[in-house]
């Protein structure tokens, strides 16, 4: 047999087409998946954009804005409107605001890893991981720390009928004990209870003891189909030894992070993301040494995973 070939072209499948909208302008931002929204404050949005503006993230999988000037408080209250606040595995948030958590490279931090520098969904291993993430840009290096996200659902369908029904049934693993044993490593080197520039406080038993969830899951809103698998926490699959379980794994991980499947973000001050972390992979990246990057992210508390 010759080398597989992974990766897929566009082929008349892919459909990230805006929809009609009356209160929002919006804009694909590459073929798999992704959306910039124009022509709101999200400081100050009516029901019937805010209802639309949730539409295009189901849809897009992740939506843009830029030139939000927007506070903490109106993060918290973007926030709120999706449903009540996720668990923040990593900080204890910033004063006087628990629920909003810095994330923060320093000009002068020479770190090994960062916050989020490898493709993974937001807290896999909790038992109830976030639905949907934000994330705004208060100060952005002249290039690099961009980000790239995965379409999951996507890569779900692109699937053999035969593969999806190997999966189905199957749970994955998902537990931080790699994260936290390379975060350890590398603070030993520098200063303990720091993950770059950020300090980082963990419940490691519950979070290295993790959760079993479905490989597919099913979007609650929208009924839709994902893989959810990823490299930095999906560790094996119930009732499979490691021996059997890895090479599964690996292929998912590559299968649904073939640049076919993604969109790349370059960030600007006052840029604000919102991702459904149900149905897509992001990863950041650690190539903006010299230059400062200052972000603030908030979660939306999930269900369990079905
Ligand atoms: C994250 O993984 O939530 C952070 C992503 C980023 O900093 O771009």
């Amino acid at each position: 047999m010759g080398p597989i070939i992974l990766n897929i072209h566009p082929t008349g499948h892919f459909d990230n087409h805006v929809k009609e909208y009356q209160h929002i302008i919006v804009i694909p931002l590459s073929a798999a998946m992704g959306a910039e929204i124009k022509d709101v404050q999200v400081s100050a949005l009516t029901d019937e954009s805010f209802a639309e503006i949730s539409d295009a993230l189901y849809r897009h999988k992740m939506v843009y804005f830029r030139d939000q000037h927007i506070s903490h408080t109106d993060q918290e209250n973007l926030t709120r409107r999706f449903g009540e606040f996720g668990l923040d595995a990593y900080t204890e948030g910033v004063k006087g605001h628990p629920d909003i958590q810095s994330v923060l490279k320093e000009a002068d931090a020479r770190t090994h890893m960062i916050f989020g520098g490898s493709w993974h969904t937001d807290s896999p291993f909790l038992e109830r991981p976030p639905a949907i993430t934000i994330l705004r840009a208060v100060e952005t290096p002249p290039f690099g720390g961009d980000t790239m996200w995965a379409n999951s659902a996507l890569a779900y369908n692109f699937l053999s009928k035969k593969m999806k029904d190997v999966l189905s049934g199957l749970k994955v693993h998902m537990s931080a004990e790699n994260v936290l044993s390379e975060v350890q490593k590398h603070a030993q080197e520098r200063d303990p209870g720091k993950l770059g520039s950020m300090d980082i406080k963990v419940n490691v038993n519950s979070m290295v003891e993790g959760n079993f969830h479905p490989i597919v899951r099913t979007h609650p809103v929208t009924g839709e189909k994902a893989l959810y698998v990823e490299e930095s926490y999906s560790m094996g699959i119930e009732g499979m030894s490691e021996y059997e379980a890895a090479p599964l794994l690996n292929f998912l991980r590559e299968h649904i992070t073939q640049p076919a499947f993604t969109c790349r973000l370059r960030w600007q001050k006052d840029t604000l993301v919102l991702w459904d972390n149900r149905i897509c992979l992001h990863h950041a990246f650690n190539d903006h040494d010299g230059y400062r990057r200052e972000m603030y992210r908030t979660t939306v508390l999930g269900e369990v995973p079905q």
